[in-house]
Parts: C-alpha cells; sequence; structure tokens
C-alpha cells in the first residue's frame, strides 16, 4: 500500500482552535472506495504481476518529434490493472446517464464523424468506438492501457467492426499513430471531476494527433462546489455514539468524526442538501487546456447561505459539455436525453452563464445533485464538527485541488473557510 508520503489528512481551526486531530487514525477506511472506479489503486496487485505496462508495450516507440512520454509508474501500472477489472466497466456502462449522453453527443455531431479519423482516448470495452463506427466514422483508433483492450478488440470483431476499429493496447502517451484525426472522444472524468488524473493523456492526445479545429468530445468540464447540510448522514455516524444500548459512548466521538469525515466521501446528496447556489472551481476548455494547469487548481469563493442551517461541509460536483469547436460549419441536430440540458442547479448562476461556450444547444451530462443519478454521485467533504450559519450569513475562502507528488492519481484537497469571525482549514486526500 502507498505510504502516507509527505501528505498529512488533517483538520485545524485557525483561530480558536477548537478540535484537534486523532493521531494515528488518519489512514483508517478508505481501501472500500476505488473498487468501483480505478482512480486508487492497491499498488500491490500492479507489482504482483511483475511487469509494467511500458515493458509489455516496449516495441511501441514515441515518434522523433514528440518529447519523451512521461514514465509510466507503479502507480499507472495498477491504475490500469484496476481496469482490467469486468465490475468498472459493468458499472460505468450500466450508468445510464452516462452511457446515453456520450450516444447523444456522437449522434448529435454525426455529420463531424462520418467519413472522419476518430481516437477514442481510453477505449475500455471499446463502447465510445463502436458508436464512433456506427455514426460513420471512417477509422476509429480505440486506445487502452489496460488488458481490458484485450476484450475490447474480441466485442469489435464480434460486431464485424474490425476493418474501422483498430484497438492498440497501450497508453496513450506512447502507442503510435500514423496520421492526424479529426475527432477526439474520451471519457476521463474521475470524481470531483479531477481525481483520477486522466485528463493529461486526453490533453496528450490532442498535442500528439488532432488536426486544428478538431473535435474534442466531450468540449468542456466544469467543476462546481457549495455548502452542504446533512444532519442525517451527521448523526448516523457520529450522534449514534451518545446512547448506545443506554450507554453514554459519547467518548468514541471525536474517533468516529475522523474516521467517517478523515476523506472525501463519494455519495449521493439532494438539492435539500445544498445551501446556496454552487460556484466554479475550475472550467476546462478541452481545446485549450496546457496539462500544467490541472497540477494544481485554486479558486477562491464567497457563499451566503439561503438557509439558517447546520453546515456539515462542502459538496463537489462537475457536468461536461459536448459542443462543436468554435469554428465549425457543421450544423448539429437537436437532441434531448435524460441529463441534456443546463446544470439543474447552476443556469441562473451569471458567473457560469459566462463561462459556457454555447449554452443554448450543448448537450450536457450532469453530476448536480438535482440531476439524474450517476456513478460518480456527488463528493463531499465533511467537516468534523458542522458549523451553524443563519440566512444570508458569509462562507468565504479557498480551495486548492493538487495532484498528489507522490501517486499523480490522488488528489490533494485544501480547504480554508471563514464564517462568523472563525477561521478553519481541512486538508485531505482523495486516493
Ligand atoms: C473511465 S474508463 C472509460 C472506458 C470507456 N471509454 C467507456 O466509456 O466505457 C477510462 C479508460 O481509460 C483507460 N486509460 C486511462 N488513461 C489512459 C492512457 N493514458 N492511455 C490509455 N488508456 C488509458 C483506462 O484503462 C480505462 O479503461
Amino acid at each position: 500500500m502507498q505510504s502516507r508520503g509527505d501528505y498529512s489528512n488533517g483538520f485545524h481551526e485557525l483561530e480558536p482552535v477548537e478540535e484537534k486531530r486523532v493521531p494515528g487514525f488518519s489512514s483508517f477506511g478508505r481501501a472500500k472506495r476505488r473498487s468501483n472506479r480505478g482512480g486508487a489503486p492497491d499498488t500491490r496487485d500492479g507489482l504482483a504481476n511483475g511487469v509494467r505496462v511500458s515493458d509489455q508495450l516496449g516495441e511501441q516507440k514515441p515518434l522523433e518529434t514528440q518529447k519523451s512520454p512521461p514514465p509510466c509508474t507503479d502507480f499507472d501500472v495498477a491504475y490500469f490493472h484496476s481496469y482490467a477489472h469486468v465490475g468498472i466497466h459493468e458499472e460505468m456502462i450500466k450508468d445510464r446517464a452516462r452511457t446515453e449522453t456520450y450516444k447523444e453527443a456522437i449522434m448529435q455531431h454525426q455529420s463531424l464523424i462520418q467519413g472522419k479519423v476518430v481516437v477514442d482516448v481510453g477505449c475500455g470495452t471499446g463502447i465510445l468506438s463502436i458508436f464512433c463506427a456506427q455514426a460513420g466514422a471512417k477509422r476509429v483508433y480505440a486506445v487502452d492501457a489496460s488488458d481490458i483492450a484485450v476484450q475490447a478488440k474480441e466485442v469489435v470483431k464480434a460486431n464485424g467492426l474490425s476493418d474501422k476499429v483498430i484497438v492498440l493496447h497501450g497508453r496513450v502517451e506512447d502507442v503510435e499513430i500514423d496520421e492526424e484525426v479529426d475527432v477526439i472522444i474520451s471519457e476521463w472524468m474521475g470524481y470531483m471531476l479531477l481525481y483520477e488524473s486522466m485528463l493529461g493523456s486526453v490533453i496528450t492526445a490532442r498535442d500528439r494527433w488532432l488536426k486544428p479545429g478538431g473535435l474534442i468530445l466531450p468540449s468542456h468540464a466544469t467543476l462546481y462546489m457549495a455548502p452542504v447540510t446533512h444532519p442525517e448522514r451527521y448523526s448516523h455516524s457520529i450522534d449514534f455514539w451518545r446512547n448506545v444500548y443506554g450507554i453514554d459512548m459519547s467518548a468514541m466521538m471525536q474517533l468516529a468524526k475522523q474516521c467517517a469525515f478523515e476523506e472525501p466521501s463519494v455519495e449521493s446528496i439532494s438539492g435539500e442538501n445544498v445551501l446556496t447556489w454552487p460556484e466554479v472551481v475550475k472550467h476546462i476548455d478541452c481545446q485549450t487546456v496546457k496539462i500544467q494547469e490541472l497540477d494544481s487548481v485554486t479558486a477562491r469563493y464567497k457563499f451566503k447561505s439561503m438557509m439558517r442551517a447546520p453546515m456539515h461541509g462542502f459538496g463537489f460536483w462537475f457536468d461536461v459539455e459536448f459542443s462543436k469547436p468554435p469554428s465549425s460549419p457543421a450544423k448539429t441536430t437537436s437532441a434531448t436525453s435524460v441529463a441534456s440540458g443546463s446544470s439543474s442547479m447552476s443556469p441562473s448562476r451569471e458567473g457560469y452563464q459566462k463561462k459556457r461556450s454555447n449554452p443554448s444547444d450543448a448537450l450536457v451530462l450532469s453530476t448536480s445533485p438535482e440531476a439524474p443519478p450517476t456513478h460518480w454521485q456527488q463528493t463531499i467533504v465533511y467537516f468534523y464538527d458542522p458549523i451553524d450559519v443563519e440566512q444570508d450569513q458569509v462562507i468565504e475562502g479557498s480551495v486548492t485541488l493538487s495532484q498528489s507528488k507522490e501517486n499523480r492519481r490522488f488528489m490533494n484537497i485544501h480547504l480554508e473557510y471563514s464564517s462568523a469571525g472563525r477561521s478553519f482549514v481541512k486538508e485531505s486526500v482523495m486516493r
């Protein structure tokens, strides 16, 4: 298991100090999470094979004109290994909001795909590549470094598409494609959008192969945050200890808080849990975003609570948008989807509207609490103790999301927040 390295989970109030960490428990309760999505590998799995993906793919060399690709670390090996499990793909494909919106987006942009060359970055089982072939693509390069590529090849063959869909078993950073492409499609979004750090590979593919003005699906992504109240969750995990079969076990509460709220929690909340309109943490234009921008993202926020409530933490969610490139003359057909339209919590946010490239007709896949549920759910960073907020009370501060130096697939979350003259800091790691 990865060592804790130089980051530490922690929470402290700046002034006055109200809470202390309970030392020694910060690594508990985490192995549970990524059995269902390939973000936080147990490196022992990857290393047990004793092979690096880069070794397996040793014949493939980058073009001379390319910079040498980043090394494939043991963590990357384990990451790809986790995607060889059928369960992850089953979960993603059964997520109808996700899969149907991608299909819808492909059909909406059919005129830009028909007769064109496509790269599917991280093809998994090959489902998006096959949708593109069905939409009339001339050729689809379906790239995946995970062994799931073996199955993708079989699936492509069984559907009589082997002449159109070329499965490349390797990293996007390493494989060779000897032509420019018109379209990039990828489902790269991790929990809280940036967890897993897969967007960097889409950027690499864009910079290696995409023709100027080519189509990238999705075209834009936006991460949001908002203060949340969740009394039931708090009471279920913490207040429970106040009276256990008539015994006062409140001495357990500090430990319970540490264990329950140390790490970000992927769970479903509803609009009723959200105390204000969300704010944008990061808006990404996939045509222009640079890899370095994603190393660390900082946003300042200022919320005014719309109600009196205990605030238990901040919720994060994202949406992605499927717009045509700005210069493209192609017409898009109107489309509706279970997940189409703007994020239901966000459209009236002026700041959000300004950032949207094409608010009127873009197809949007939203993971907002008020959108149809997806396997991403929402991510909540809980405080160890709620803070009581009055209606119109201001909560302000900043959030920094950065790739862990030790394993870039992990995400460090640094939250600063102040309200009613008190300031707090919470640090956590999504692993
Ligand atoms: C979220 S899954 C999406 C799978 C499939 N496209 C779908 O929509 O069902 C991401 C896939 O990308 C692959 N992947 C991630 N980074 C990659 C890289 N740098 N090169 C090749 N494959 C990558 C993973 O192995 C995984 O199978």
